[in-house]
């Protein structure tokens, strides 16, 4: 199995791992239980790092190469935590014809961080998504909860400067 662990650390609280072993017991013992544990797994902590494939594996008594095997494969689960400003460039056809790999190559040079994965300080991190279903704005990308569309290569990277500052400065008010 590969080294699975995440480039920023793993914090979990006593609260997630509690909620967690409640659902594991709940499943434990059931066929396909895998499935459902690892789903609402990533529903408890927003990703699903490898101390909670163990946690899983462990609470399910199964191999955790085996949960290794589900979680790599099914596109719906997350192995990275999301950074505080989360980049999603759409990469679905209608987007892609219109620049969409030239706007993601452009954003992961801006903030120094490839895509698919995150900044080691937890800063940024960048998905390549398919189709969101927004195709009369390609190309389109969403930064947090936010949708932009239509924009030409030079506009984007003003905009996540934005999201950077507005970040930094929450940040530096929580420190006070
Ligand atoms: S292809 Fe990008 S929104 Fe549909």
């Amino acid at each position: 199995m590969p080294n699975t662990k995440t480039s920023v650390p793993f914090v979990g609280t006593t609260e997630q791992a509690a909620k967690l072993q409640a659902v594991i017991q709940r499943h434990k013992g059931q066929r396909g239980a895998s499935m459902p544990v690892l789903q609402e797994a990533q529903e408890i902590y927003g990703y699903l790092p490898e101390e909670v494939q163990v946690m899983v594996a462990e609470g399910l008594d199964i191999p955790l190469t085996e949960i290794y095997g589900i979680v790599s494969f099914y596109s719906q689960f997350i192995l990275e935590p999301k950074g505080k400003t989360h980049i999603a460039v759409c990469m679905g056809t209608a987007c892609y014809v219109r620049g969409a790999g030239d706007i993601l190559d452009d954003i992961a040079n801006h903030t120094c961080c490839k895509s698919g994965g995150i900044t080691d300080d937890g800063s940024v991190s960048i998905e390549a998504t398919r189709c969101i279903g927004a195709c009369g704005l390609a190309p389109v990308l969403t930064i947090n909860n936010d949708v932009y569309g239509k924009l030409d290569r030079g506009q984007i990277e003003p905009i996540i400067d934005e999201y950077l500052e507005k970040a930094k400065a929450e940040e530096a008010a929580e420190q006070e």
